[in-house]
């Protein structure tokens, strides 16, 4: 993706890739949208995707695959042990992130859940510049706690801070001194930060947060899941790197952590996961769960094809014109939504669209989980399948009671290279007119509820009758539109 100035003077995102397969999606008349929310349970995630016309549920997963990674999948070498296609791959994230040793595994939170089975002991904390949902779970699973230290700025909508996700050193100090080095579990840096809006983190964060860690002797680890959108931000809005390539800005990364780990339904567009490490000793302790938990340690629960994508994957990461797609198209979503009114996460981030729940739906008490009912609501406006970033994200407290999140964002996820900037306009739309007729939208209570990552199949009851009223609105301004 580059942007090119048009005759008129305007700025415009260009697509440097052509499309060779394309997959039918529908656009169901609103009442039918309307139907399908309701009985996937007011949860975006329940619904079934021939109900949904553009599924901005997540990246994971869906990227849309090169060519180049198809024809790789051909060449796969079936077994399970000692497969070339883990040899190509291991080559290929050796070379890339500059590390010595790599173990597979079937998706992040598969390394996440090894990772912590290692270093989190019941009453530790693991420090981190913002959670992710999974990466939660499996620490308190062990009987750990985290503690976010992600500078305040992360924590407002909107700033013109380019490096949102980075740590705030004062407090990263402060709960070193506080907890002590035993009672740490490890410091975790999460590169383009999911939750606070696909929020990078600068190289200049990175290196200080390493240097303390290794004065202190916490491990370091580092969640590359997003490694994409955070390298294009590197380059792009820190004037060090405008010349530097993507492979050194990665190794420089890579360099400075213990643990480096990867969702690679995320990074390399594929469907995998893996850990790498340089320290020994470190590894023989990863090594050990991992033919436990996810498979021999060639293969590591990954198909054997996945992984020949995502060797090609990888390093097509590398190449700025295929991983900068999605923060183009997130910028020009963001700041159309906002010219047209409409409150969201600024700067624009990775990863996706995130809208501001709370400006956006003020009006419903944040106990009926306002976000959760704007992704609902966006469904029923235009098809669109976004995911609910807030309450609902959370885990109850001990005692049952409701943790409420920070930030109550509505995310529309963008994938690489899977929508057109036609289809982006489409969503700017649909989602103006939704905020001209917020005041419809109503709350949400549960009616199944999950104890564990309970957005993922938790299951919801619109409080009154607001979703039938938005679609008459609906087709008294769009008449018989879709
Ligand atoms: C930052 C981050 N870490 C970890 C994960 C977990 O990865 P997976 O979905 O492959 O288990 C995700 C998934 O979305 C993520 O965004």
């Amino acid at each position: 993706m580059s942007k090119v100035r048009l005759l008129s003077g305007e700025s415009v995102p260009l697509e440097m890739h052509k499309v060779c397969m394309v997959q039918r999606i529908h656009l169901r008349p609103v009442e039918d949208r309307v139907r399908s929310i309701v009985e996937a349970g007011c949860n975006t995630f329940l619904l079934r995707n021939r109900d949904v016309f553009l599924d901005m549920l997540t990246d994971s997963g869906v990227n849309a695959m090169s060519s180049d990674q198809y024809a790789a999948m051909m060449q796969a070498d079936d077994s399970y042990a000692g497969s070339e296609t883990f040899y190509r791959l291991e080559a290929v994230l050796k070379d890339v992130f500059g590390m010595r040793y790599f173990l597979p595994a079937h998706q992040g939170r598969a390394c996440e859940n090894i990772i912590s089975k290692v270093l989190v002991r019941p009453g530790t904390v693991a420090l981190m510049n913002y959670h992710f949902t999974t990466t939660k779970a499996h620490i308190t699973m062990m009987g750990g706690s985290i503690e976010e230290i992600v500078s305040d700025e992360g924590r407002r909508i909107s700033s013109d801070l380019p490096f949102k996700g980075d740590v705030d050193i004062g407090k990263l100090k402060n709960a070193i001194a506080r907890h002590g080095r035993d009672g740490i579990a490890f410091m975790r840096i999460e590169a383009g930060t999911n939750l606070i809006g696909g929020q990078p983190v600068s190289m200049a964060n990175m290196r200080e947060v390493s240097r303390i860690c290794r004065d202190s002797g916490v491990p370091l680890v580092y969640d590359a899941s997003l490694l994409a959108d955070n390298l294009y931000f590197i380059k792009t809005r820190d004037a060090a790197y405008r010349d530097a390539d993507m492979k050194s800005i990665t190794r420089e990364i890579t360099s400075m952590m213990d643990i480096v780990y990867f969702s690679a339904r995320k990074l390399g567009s594929a469907r995998g996961g893996g850990m790498l490490v340089s320290d020994e000793g470190l590894f023989l302790k990863l090594r050990d769960l991992v033919p436990l938990f996810e498979g021999f340690l060639t293969y590591g629960g990954m198909s054997i094809r996945e992984m020949e994508a995502m060797a090609v994957g990888i390093r097509e990461t590398m190449d700025i014109d295929v991983i900068s797609q999605t923060p183009i198209f997130v910028e020009a979503l963001c700041n159309e939504l906002a010219a047209k009114g409409v409150p969201v996460v600024t700067p624009p981030g990775g990863l996706g669209c995130h809208i501001d729940a709370t400006e956006f739906c003020g009006h419903i008490p944040q106990a009926q989980y306002r976000a959760g009912a704007l992704a609902a609501a966006a469904f029923i406006a235009g098809g669109v399948r976004g995911m609910e970033r807030g309450t609902i994200s959370e885990q109850r407290n001990d005692d049952g009671s409701e943790r409420f999140a920070e930030m109550e964002l509505l995310r529309l996820a963008i994938p690489k290279r899977v929508f057109t900037l036609s289809q982006i306009k489409y969503v700017a739309d649909r989602i103006a007119w939704l905020h001209r007729n917020r005041g419809l939208i109503g709350g949400l209570e549960f009616m199944e509820e999950p104890k564990v990552l309970r957005f993922f199949f938790g299951k919801l009851r619109s409080v009154t009758d607001w979703p039938a009223i938005l679609a008459r609105k609906f087709r008294e301004d769009f008449g018989d539109s879709l």
